[in-house]
């Protein structure tokens, strides 16, 4: 679908390209002025800087049919979608963040530790989806630099802008940024396309394919502050908070201009409660084409320090002016606290031992896969926060940024951890992405070069890269520790041997103590422990489907063991347990049809396990006391059945329909365990402090069959009315109720979801990890039906606004036009019109009355060269102007059941030209026929919904059969939309 007039693109030639960028740290003249101020700030509006979403109104399409899209003989030569004049109409609309991984059914034959997902080797069709996106850029814009960066694309992805190739990027987990001010249009549209690749693996869990990360628009000054050009951070003496702070700043800055620039550099420091509480600055010159930092400093008297427990934020305001003149303004949040580790004491926050009580989570959640939400990321933080947890690691590999914005807000300590280890260019630079877009954030406390590299690590080689990767994080953050999460063996050959903080994975016993004796100077951290494996709700093995018992002592360790070993030795740190939440993947110990992992303190959905009560227990300083399993057993009357308690009251006392079972006491960092015979009724007990105090009651009942179904909201971390941003989400929990109202723990039902308003669902999800219902359930697609069978006829008629001529209507013989010769794959020198000619095409296309009950039809031409008046029926149904246009025009209301009759009149103005092949009709299909569902497992289920920018209510009903529905509304208010490309 190319013609060869409509391949040049029509681009403005730009001035200043090529610039060679070096880095250089330059004193700047010191004219710092370190004081308490209340300068004024600069208002946002006067800066060019722009930071713009680029994440609404993509159009995606799964398949790589156009093998000549990878023509890179010469720049602008690709084709297929990678071609401006390539026609997507018929592609599917979506928002980012997106990941198609989490909408493919589930394979036997697929790879176990990617979810049973049909990705990879062997499932071509699935690997390689394409995404396309216009955007505008306004005439003023010109002398701005533009920079395009995706967070996150899984993986291997190639960027073209206007049909030039910009990039090709292979990590999924690592930021792709570009210049490109170079080949943009400005006053006008441009496009973006993405070829994602998803056939190689990255690592050995499920990490979703496609655009699954937010893309940014950025627009700055010439003169401007470079990406990820801040790093702020604080220093106190002796590494020991007091009542000053240094404050260091780093302002990299960049100067694209052809002369030198003199430029200076103003920081605000505003503090949590919002006011002003430093303002310094200096200036100097910057040589044209480069790229220099410029290192300021001051103090701040009494500072608010930022921890878990008080995660107070200050906020940096960095100005930059040339000539007087603002250039640009950046805000960076920031924290003052300080971190260690020490080798007798552990862990040190702000000059204090502090115990981590971590996890280690892959990004992946019930519903949605990769691809989740921002105000998803701060449900998932805070359910982690209610077990006690403290601490996050990132495994095993860079974070989204979101997660971190949320880290630093709700106060989570993170891990930070790079992909791979290796100090080969190509690594060091993306470690060096990862270390400058992640260093501003308080919540990262230590960085880790990589986990568990089994074939490197006892090596010297790997000892060399390991010591390379961090002195290249001393270089870039002065401020940080760095360690490397080391499997099983007590060795301190290769990596053990440089790293300056010694990882733990799954070590406990005597091994760890002879070690640190031997190597008493090393710091130590649990970087990864535990790998339970529990389902929940689950309380006898079935191999079969998958289940493992949730007593938990089916994992390489169980919780009481490392948690038991970990805690009373604090030069150990505490650690991060394998995992916080499930993921999809590692199904250990099954395989099919086992799809998901049992390792999580919470399911995928974020559904507490009876573990999470063990962590509570022991992390947090809540009275807890928590009863298993449920007591809903028919059948086995009379037979024992193991109960235990998890909680941290002294003693704790157990009944059975009101009979006690015993007291027994409590050992720290235990739980506790009896037998009883099996009678329905309620399994209850009674928890007790040191002075005998009964401080805890909990209990289990034998409930009756679900009656009713319950529709929950569950606003961990989330606003009860849902902004309507188009991103907010709201959460609910349904589960099945008796005639009593009590959840009935075993409920299975198959439920259906209803949604009406200003919303949508985005995913549904049960925690089931051998559940293979969809987590998706995707918009019908729409019918495209081919309009062929085209005559012409050169043919004069008004070419006006108000054209109208028989040729154009119903009623006319056409059996001596034209029979049309071109065909898909034409080029224009196949065209018929020479330079000022006209004419017209008709083609009839025959409807039933069924096929306008679609609520739109739309017809869709792939161009047509130079103007076209498009006919339906008789009547004008739209215009075009521009051979590059994909004139589309909504018809049903020209249409009837029958021959219907179109008929394009056009005119060719230079050239040759007419009317483009590849003519058809979108029938769309009706909204009612997406139908969402999902199973209750073990008495739950979850569903996402997220919120439209209409600020309207939501409603949202389940149903299920032989039980009574429950519905919900979802209030929404108006909130301002995140600014985005247009
Ligand atoms: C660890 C590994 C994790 C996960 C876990 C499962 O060795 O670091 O990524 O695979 O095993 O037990």
């Amino acid at each position: 679908m190319e013609t060869s007039r409509s391949t040049q693109p029509r681009m403005k030639p730009r001035s200043g390209g090529g610039v060679f960028y070096h880095l250089r740290r330059i004193l700047f003249a010191a004219g710092v002025c370190a004081a308490a101020c209340g300068a004024q700030l600069f208002a946002a509006g006067e800066s060019p800087r722009e930071h713009l979403s680029l994440d609404a109104g993509w159009k995606f399409h799964l398949g790589d049919d156009w093998p000549g899209a990878l023509n890179l003989s010469k720049a602008g030569a690709s084709g297929g979608p990678a071609a401006e004049k390539f026609n997507d109409n018929t592609w599917r609309t979506l928002n980012l963040p997106h990941d198609w991984a989490v909408e493919l059914p589930f394979e036997k034959s697929a790879d176990r530790n990617h979810g049973f997902k049909p990705l990879g080797p062997g499932f071509a069709s699935n690997n390689t989806g394409w995404y396309r996106r216009t955007f505008g850029l306004p005439q003023e814009d010109e002398g701005k630099r533009i920079w395009l960066t995706f967070d996150g694309v899984f993986r291997n992805a190639t960027v073209w802008i206007n049909g030039w190739l910009v990039s090709r990027h292979e990590s999924g987990y690592y930021p792709l940024r570009e210049d490109i001010t170079d080949v943009v249009r400005f006053g006008g549209q441009n496009l973006v396309t993405v070829r994602v690749d998803a056939t190689e693996f990255e690592g050995w869990f499920y990490e979703g394919a496609g655009i699954y990360r937010h893309v940014w628009l950025e627009k700055t000054a010439p003169v401007a502050i470079a990406p990820d050009g801040i790093f702020v951070y604080s220093r106190f003496k002796d590494n020991v908070p007091s009542d000053k702070a240094e404050i260091q700043i780093e302002a990299t800055l960049l100067n694209t201009l052809a002369n030198t620039a003199t430029a200076e550099v103003n920081c605000e420091v505003i503090s949590p409660d919002g006011s002003p509480v430093a303002n310094f600055k200096k200036s100097g010159e910057i040589s044209r084409g480069s790229r220099q930092a410029v290192e300021l400093e001051s103090t701040i008297s009494t500072p608010a320090l930022w921890s878990p427990e008080s995660p107070n934020l200050y906020k940096l305001v960095t100005t930059v002016s040339v000539d007087g003149k603002t250039v640009d303004r950046k805000e960076t949040t920031f924290g003052i606290r300080t971190v260690a580790f020490d080798k007798d004491k552990g862990f040190l926050l702000n000059g204090r031992p502090y115990e981590l009580k971590g996890t280690c989570n892959h990004q992946d959640h019930a519903g949605v896969g990769a691809a989740i939400p921002d105000a998803l990321q701060e449900f998932r933080v805070k359910k982690l926060k209610e077990f006690g947890s403290n601490a996050y690691r990132t495994s095993h590999n860079p974070p989204t940024p979101e997660l971190l914005d949320v880290c630093d807000r709700l106060g989570m300590i993170v891990m930070d951890e790079s992909r791979l280890l290796g100090s080969d260019s190509e690594n060091l630079r993306k470690w060096d992405d990862q270390i400058r877009r992640d260093r501003n954030h308080p919540s990262v406390c230590i960085w880790s070069v990589a986990n568990e590299e089994f074939s490197v690590q006892s090596t010297p080689q790997g000892g060399n890269a390991a010591r390379t990767m961090q002195s290249y994080v001393k270089r870039l953050d002065p401020s940080r520790p760095v360690t490397y999460a080391a499997p099983q063996g007590n060795t301190f050959e290769g990596v053990n041997g440089v790293i300056e903080v010694r990882g733990w994975n799954y070590n406990v016993g005597p091994g760890m103590d002879k070690y640190h004796a031997e190597h008493p100077d090393q710091p130590n951290v649990g970087t990864e422990q535990a790998s339970t494996v529990c389902t929940r709700g689950i309380y006898e093995d079935d191999k079969r489907r998958g289940y493992v018992r949730a007593y938990d002592d089916r994992g390489i360790q169980d919780a009481e063991k490392w948690w038991s070993f970990f805690a009373p030795r604090p030069w150990l740190s505490g650690g991060f347990v394998w995992t916080g939440f499930d993921y999809r993947g590692e199904p250990t110990p099954y395989s099919w049809p086992c799809i998901s992992s049992h390792f999580g303190i919470l399911d995928t959905c974020g559904f507490p396990k009876d573990n999470f009560y063990y962590y509570q227990s022991w992390w947090t300083t809540n009275v807890v006391l928590h009863l298993l399993p449920h007591w809903n057993w028919p059948g086995r009357e009379g037979r024992e059945i193991r109960v235990d308690a998890l909680s941290n009251c002294n003693e704790v006392e157990l009944f059975l329909n009101g009979e006690s079972l015993g007291k027994q006491a409590m050992k720290l960092n235990s739980k506790l365990t009896w037998k009883v015979k099996y009678a329905p009724g309620t399994l209850s007990a009674k928890g007790f402090d040191a002075a005998g105090k009964v401080i805890a009651e909990s209990k289990v009942e034998t409930t009756g069959q679900p009656v009713a179904l319950k529709l929950a909201r569950d606003l961990t971390g989330l606003s009860e009315s849902l902004k309507a941003d188009g991103e907010d989400v709201a959460v609910f929990t349904v589960s099945a109720v008796d005639a009593q109202g009590r959840e009935v723990p075993t409920a299975q039902n198959r439920i259906n979801f209803k949604l009406e308003g200003a919303g949508r669902i985005i995913g549904v999800g049960n925690g089931d990890p051998s559940c293979h219902e969809p987590d998706v359930f995707l918009p019908p697609e729409m019918r495209i039906v081919p309009v062929g069978n085209w005559r012409w006829k050169l043919e004069s008629f008004p070419t006006h606004d108000d054209v109208s001529s028989p040729v154009l209507g119903a009623g006319l013989d056409e059996s001596g036009w034209n029979v049309i010769k071109i065909k898909t794959g034409a080029t224009a020198s196949d065209k018929p019109l020479q330079e000022n000619q006209t004419a017209v095409y008709r083609a009839h296309i025959k409807l039933t009355a069924e096929d306008l009950d679609a609520p739109d039809v739309h017809i869709q031409f792939s161009g047509c060269d130079d103007h076209g008046w498009y006919f339906v029926n008789g009547r004008l149904a739209g215009q075009s102007h521009d051979w590059r246009e994909h004139p589309s025009f909504d018809i049903k209301k020209y249409l009837h059941p029958g021959d219907n009759i179109i008929a394009v009149g056009v005119r060719n103005d230079s050239g040759t030209g007419g009317l483009d092949p590849g003519v058809s009709l979108e029938i769309s299909a009706k909204p009612s026929t997406v139908k969402w569902s999902r199973s209750l497992f073990n008495g739950l289920a979850q569903i996402i919904v997220q919120s439209s920018t209409n600020a309207e209510a939501i409603h949202l009903t389940a149903g299920a059969d032989g039980l009574k529905p429950a519905s919900a509304t979802i209030g929404s208010h108006a909130a301002p939309l995140r600014p985005s490309a247009p």
